[in-house]
């Protein structure tokens, strides 16, 4: 045996001796896993929801997962602050409520580490023009390596339109904290602005069809 096997072992041993001892820390996909049940009957075990209205989140990016559970927790407290990322709807906002910040942070990394959802349909398999306008962000197939941008690479049809909907409309209702909005964020928000009801529908579909690996 030569001296870099010998080293190799020995390097080995001291490398897999402290791993034992790490299997008793906090294991964030596990300790999120259990908290996932409650979230189960819309979101599904594996992240991939089966109703068009509720999204998928298998394979999201943590950043983005975390930011909008702790936007919903938040609640329409935020909607009148334009500097963040603001959501209310009634649903999440009651899923979420009690969950802590270490819930949220291990959620987040449960979700994330899961395979994302392949498309459904591989049709409209040709952009929409308008989609120049998304890809500098998102990607020019819905995937992108911002840590704050969501992928939207075979994502809900359905719930997208809905989210570009309630974006649009934050836009154009006055910044009054008595208007409930249902999502607003700073550079989202007028990105949404100008699309017709025909580009919501296109670009969401074309979105929805892509493949997110
Ligand atoms: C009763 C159904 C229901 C339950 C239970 C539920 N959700 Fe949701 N979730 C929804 C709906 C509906 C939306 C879309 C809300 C909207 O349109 O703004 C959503 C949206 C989300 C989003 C936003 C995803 C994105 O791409 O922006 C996240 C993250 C999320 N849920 C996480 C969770 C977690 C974590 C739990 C469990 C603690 C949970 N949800 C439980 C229905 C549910
Ligand atoms: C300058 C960057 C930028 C551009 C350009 C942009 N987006 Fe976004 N988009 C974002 C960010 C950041 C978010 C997350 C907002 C939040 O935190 O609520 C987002 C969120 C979204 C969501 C919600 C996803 C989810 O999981 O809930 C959709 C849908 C979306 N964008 C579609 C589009 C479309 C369609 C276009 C082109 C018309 C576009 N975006 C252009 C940055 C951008």
């Amino acid at each position: 045996m030569g001296f870099s096997r010998i080293r190799g072992i020995f390097f080995g041993l001291l490398v897999l001796t402290p791993a034992g001892t790490y299997a008793h820390e906090h294991d964030p996909v596990e300790a999120g896993g259990k908290i996932a049940v409650r979230c189960a009957p819309c979101h599904e075990l594996n992240g991939i929801s089966r109703y068009p209205s509720i999204p998928h989140l298998a394979g999201q990016k943590r950043d983005v997962l975390q930011t909008q559970i702790r936007a919903f927790l938040e609640k329409s407290s935020k909607l009148s602050r334009p500097d963040v990322t603001s959501r209310s709807e009634k649903v999440m906002e009651h899923a979420a409520d009690g969950l802590s910040k270490k819930d949220i942070f291990d959620l987040a990394f449960f979700y994330s580490s899961l395979p994302c959802p392949l498309p459904v349909k591989q049709s409209p398999s040709t952009a929409p023009e308008v989609v120049t306008r998304c890809a500098r962000c998102h990607g020019d197939n819905g995937r992108n390596t911002y840590k704050n941008v969501p992928d939207l690479a075979g994502q809900q049809q359905q719930y997208m339109e809905n989210q570009l909907r309630a974006l649009r409309e934050s836009g154009l209702v006055p910044n009054d904290p008595l208007v409930t909005r249902q999502r607003d964020h700073p550079i989202m928000g007028p990105q949404a602005l100008f699309l017709t009801d025909s580009e919501i529908k296109s670009l969401s579909a074309y979105f929805a069809s892509r493949s997110c690996r």
